[in-house]
């Protein structure tokens, strides 16, 4: 067995200095996802993100808010309290505060003291998904919200679903970024053995991130086969592109044909990939996908199995990178790391991800 010189050891940790981990400070002053629009009603519904508890809710007017999720009183969690109209009365010694976050009534006195209350986090709904700012709110820009236009597209059907990811959002972005991976981790599911070795190029353009991948020709795994009708040809083709969007987003789209057939003529079915990523603590994330088709769209029995055989690999990297996270952990001062010319929009990625990260630290 050949281990590499201490130069090439060297080289390697210099070049991870530069990179983003699962040690390094979350990005605050960006937009994630907190919720699916679906979750968030007449109900105190708790999530913790980027390590602050937030607590959300519906007014009656159907607006969400977004509160912390503690009393400032005796730091009892809101979520824990119940809704009185549009206002929040915590469950332990019964502050109520309204939905802008102020303290409006205090039970055991008259007098309720003015400009004391909690804070609150701006929330913005667009499409399924609902947008958190948990900065400095005085820099939430609902410009900077990341656009999925085929999220309300009518042409497009999709479906979603969510993971509790238990390792950090570093990680996942450079699972996402190169798909090498599906050969090996998704051998089973959405890999072929011809995938990992197919050609590539990389687009590198600061805070935007690309690699796209030809497979031509190629065989099908069967969620795409089967739901294209191009099952067992195997002069399908494959065209795939991982895109870095923005700290809480990572898009996959795919493109497959015939490739036999005349390009003039031939159908393309396209899909695309939301990969949101919203970390939890530095080591947890809340992992939301929503998967789109532009084709069979209203076909019931083609929905239920793609969202059975993707669901089944994305299982596959929650716990492919669950057990990751536990070797990280262990990491000791003979931890190194190479990379390869495929994962370089990974490091780019994570690069920028530090980059951002100390930028806020400053
Ligand atoms: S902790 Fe909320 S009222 Fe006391
Ligand atoms: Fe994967």
């Amino acid at each position: 067995m050949t281990i590499p010189t201490v130069n090439i050891i060297e080289a390697c940790r210099k070049a991870a200095d530069k990179m983003a981990n699962k040690d390094t400070p979350l990005i605050l002053n960006e937009w994630y996802v907190a919720a699916f629009k679906s979750e968030i009603g007449r109900n105190l519904f708790a999530r913790k993100i980027l390590n602050k508890r937030v607590v959300m809710y519906r007014t009656l007017e159907g607006q969400a808010v977004a509160l912390e999720d503690r009393c400032a009183h005796r730091s009892f969690p809101l979520s824990k309290s119940h809704l009185d109209g549009n206002n929040i009365i915590c469950g332990y010694h019964g502050f109520k505060y309204n939905s802008s976050g102020d303290l409006v009534e205090i039970p055991s006195q008259k007098q309720c003291p003015h400009g004391i209350g909690i804070q609150t986090y701006k929330l913005v709904e667009t499409g399924p998904l609902v947008w958190i700012w948990l900065g400095d709110q005085q820099l939430a820009d609902e410009s900077k919200i990341p656009q999925l236009p085929w999220l309300e597209s009518e042409q497009w059907a999709s479906t979603s679903g969510y993971f509790f990811h238990p390792g950090n959002y570093v990680s996942m972005h450079e699972n996402l970024m190169d798909l090498t991976h599906l050969t090996f981790l998704h051998a089973n599911t959405i890999g072929t053995p011809d995938y990992a070795s197919a050609p590539y190029k990389t687009e590198l353009k600061e805070g935007h991130y690309k690699l796209i991948r030809e497979v031509v020709p190629t065989t099908l795994s069967p969620v795409w086969g089967e739901t294209t009708g191009l099952a067992g040809k195997e002069t399908a083709a494959r065209i795939a592109t991982s895109e870095f969007l923005s700290p809480g987003l990572h898009q996959v789209s795919v493109s497959f044909y015939d490739s036999a057939l005349d390009e003039n003529t031939r159908q393309t079915f396209k899909i695309h990939t939301a990969h949101i990523l919203t970390p939890q603590t530095n080591n947890t994330m809340h992992y939301f996908i929503v998967h789109g088709r532009d084709f069979a769209l209203d076909d019931e029995h083609i929905e239920a199995f793609m969202h059975e055989q993707l669901f089944a690999a994305f299982q596959e990297d929650v716990e492919g990178l669950g057990a990751l996270e536990e070797v990280l952990d262990d990491r000791d001062q003979y931890h190194f790391e190479i990379s390869v010319a495929s994962d370089s929009p990974a490091v780019a990625t994570r690069i920028y991800l530090k980059k951002r990260a100390e930028q806020e630290q400053v």
